[in-house]
Formats: C-alpha cells, sequence, structure tokens
C-alpha cells in the first residue's frame, strides 16, 4: 500500500503482568482520519501513548514516515497529542498557549505571530486571544488545545477522547469542526474514542480494539454492515444475532438454516455445509406487519413484548414463534405504534453472517 504514513509492527505492551496490546499491526494512510474505537480499558489510550512515544512497546515497531522512531522522544516525534483534560498552561493568555511549542523551538517573533494568528482565525478563537483558560468554556478550551497543536504543522495529530468533557450538543458541533479542519488541511489524524457514533460519524478508517487485540480494520460502512466478530457487531450499535446452520451454499451465497426457515447471506468467508454460523441482523433491517408481506427474507410470527417511542424511531422488543427475542427499529414513528400479534419480516440481502474462528 503506497501513502502509508504510520505503521505500527508487531507492538506488545505488558503493565504488571497484563498484556494489554496484544500484537498489533497496522498501517495508516497519509491524509486519514483514523480513529482507535473500544469499551473503556481496551488499551486505546496505551496505543496512542506508544505512537506519541510516551511509552517504548515491550516488542514491535513504531514507524512514521519510513523511518523507526524508536530513539526519537515525543517533542522530536512531531506526532502531537491533545488530551481529554486539556492540559494548557493556566497562567499563560490563550496567544501564548498557542505560542507555546514555537517559542520552545525559538521560531522568528514575527513568524510565530504570523502562525498563531492563523491558527486562531481557524479555530474561530482570534477574539479571545488575550483570555486566560480560566475564563473560557470547555469547549473554546478544548479549542486552544487542538489550535496548539496545530500550531507546530504535525506530521500526525493525536486525540485522546478531546470532546468526553463537552456536552452532547457541543460535541457534535465540534465533530463537524474537526472534520472539516481536518479534511481542509489534509491532516492526517489518531482519534480515541468509546463512543461508537463519534467513530462512525468522522472516520476513514475504524480500528476497533477490544482487550488489546484488533478485531476489525475498516471503513465505517465496513465496520457496520460486515463485522467480522460478534464482538464488533454488538459493539458498533444494535444487533440481533441468530445462530443457524448452514445448509448449503453456491459461491458466496450461502443458505443458512434458523428453525426451518432459510435465510440466504452473501458471504466469502470460508464457513462450509452443516457448520453452525452467527448472522447478525440489525434492528433497522427488519419490519413488522399485522398482515404477511412478500419479498422478505424470512417471515415469522411474533407478539410485541414491549415498546418505547425514541422520537425518529420506535424501538420494539418482540418474541417470535421460538421465543427468541427480537429487537426492532421503525422509522415510522409518526404512525400508530403496533402491539399483539405481528409478523417479522427480515429484509433480503440485509443479514451478515459473521465467522469466528
Ligand atoms: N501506566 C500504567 N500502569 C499499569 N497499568 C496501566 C497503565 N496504563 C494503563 N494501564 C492498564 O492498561 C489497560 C489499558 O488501559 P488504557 O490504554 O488506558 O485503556 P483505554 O484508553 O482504552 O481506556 C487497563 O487495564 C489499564 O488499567
Ligand atoms: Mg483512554
Amino acid at each position: 500500500m503506497d501513502n502509508i504514513l504510520v505503521e505500527l509492527k508487531n507492538i506488545n505492551k505488558v503493565f504488571a503482568g497484563n498484556k494489554v496490546i496484544d500484537d498489533v499491526n497496522l498501517k495508516m494512510k497519509k491524509g486519514d482520519f483514523v480513529t482507535f474505537l473500544g469499551p473503556s480499558g481496551c488499551g486505546k489510550t496505551t496505543l496512542l501513548r506508544t505512537v506519541a512515544g510516551f511509552y517504548e512497546p515491550d516488542f514491535g515497531e513504531v514507524i512514521i514516515n519510513g523511518k523507526n522512531v524508536e530513539n526519537l522522544p515525543p517533542y522530536k516525534r512531531n506526532t502531537p497529542m491533545v488530551f481529554q483534560e486539556y492540559a494548557l498552561f493556566p497562567y499563560m493568555t490563550v496567544f501564548d498557549n498557542v505560542a507555546y511549542g514555537l517559542n520552545i523551538q525559538k521560531e522568528n517573533k514575527a513568524v510565530i505571530k504570523e502562525r498563531v494568528e492563523k491558527v486562531l482565525e481557524l479555530m474561530q478563537l482570534s477574539n479571545l486571544k488575550d483570555r486566560y483558560p480560566n475564563q473560557m468554556s470547555g469547549g473554546q478550551q478544548q479549542r486552544v488545545a487542538i489550535a496548539r497543536a496545530l500550531v507546530m504543522n504535525p506530521d500526525v495529530l493525536l486525540l485522546d477522547e478531546p470532546l468526553s468533557n463537552l456536552d452532547a450538543k457541543l460535541r457534535e458541533q465540534v465533530r463537524v469542526e474537526l472534520r472539516l479542519i481536518q479534511k481542509k488541511l489534509g491532516l492526517t489524524m489518531i482519534y480515541v474514542t468509546h463512543d461508537q457514533q463519534e467513530a462512525l460519524a468522522m472516520s476513514d478508517m475504524i480500528v476497533v480494539i477490544n482487550k488489546g487485540l484488533i478485531h476489525q480494520c475498516g471503513s465505517p460502512t465496513d465496520i457496520y454492515f460486515r463485522p467480522k466478530t460478534k464482538f464488533v457487531a454488538d459493539f458498533i450499535g444494535t444487533t440481533n444475532f441468530v445462530e443457524g446452520s448452514v445448509k448449503d451454499r453456491t459461491g458466496s451465497e450461502v443458505q443458512v438454516d434458523y428453525e426451518g426457515s432459510i435465510l440466504n447471506v452473501i458471504s466469502d468467508e470460508p464457513i462450509k455445509i452443516n457448520e453452525k454460523s452467527v448472522i447478525s441482523i440489525r434492528p433497522e433491517s427488519i419490519k413488522l406487519s399485522k398482515k404477511n408481506k412478500s419479498g422478505t427474507a424470512i417471515s415469522l410470527k411474533g407478539i410485541i413484548k414491549h415498546s418505547m417511542f425514541l422520537g425518529e424511531k420506535v424501538r420494539y422488543l418482540v418474541v417470535d414463534e421460538y421465543k427468541k427475542e427480537w429487537i426492532v427499529d421503525s422509522f415510522d414513528s409518526g404512525k400508530e405504534i403496533l402491539s399483539g400479534e405481528v409478523i417479522v419480516n427480515i429484509d433480503k440481502d440485509k443479514p451478515h453472517l459473521i465467522y469466528e474462528r
């Protein structure tokens, strides 16, 4: 693959006898927004700090711009990091906070002024340049922290859950801004979050991590529609798992038996006839109806156990004739909310086979 800016080769890290990073291999392209996504404690921060140079891997290599950076301390890697808790200098103005790194490098004063002012404008902070951190909101302080990293013209910008301390509305707004700036400047970014929505909304590539292991690396649509493991399917949004055995397969068309009904699944995985398989079916790929519908993959009789009106959708809990529970999302929430007996119709082409060995 061309254009690789950051490469991690066989990275392993052990803390107090626990393997926190388990043989991570990863290639990140120049100009990409890459997200490390996983539950709290899975090793995201440790991996990011390893790229930044704050941690040494016990084994493995970090390669940036084709060079092993083993012997470079963090400040020489040109990979500044933005933290959840901003970490601004409290006794410095916004301008001085942003200028700090350039001052350390003993840049020419006029150059510093020009570069800082340009970044402040980009981050919409020009009118706050004389303020001190305690005179600003959390969102503004985080913008300063990002500006302070950007002004260094980083090769890679590293961000560790930078929006977690902001309230939901603001978080969404800063997400959009950050992505626009990243695209405009062609920046390479590695972004850490435990928030699936955030990862889906912002990334070119998502790296899903659990217990120090990479489960999957792919585009947001890959990760959502074609999860490689049960963990990924379950962690990214909500899903229904169906277990069945493979009845037949012709090339990539696989037929899976669920209680005598056949689910047609497209899959290139090397699964064989009679093997057990797990199928993931998203709640929005299921339609409830009162009468039989045609053109569905399978139809099952069910009873609605619970319904929740959530604004843009209604979420139903339905028990089918084999006592299996299904989560179903209906986006016709303006219509009547169903109750009682229903038919559970699974959309064709939507079920996804998970092959885990
Ligand atoms: N400096 C450290 N010393 C010992 N254990 C650590 C240290 N840093 C992290 N850990 C442990 O490593 C695991 C991964 O932590 P971390 O990378 O911070 O996870 P995440 O950022 O995904 O929440 C956790 O079990 C954590 O307790
Ligand atoms: Mg962390």
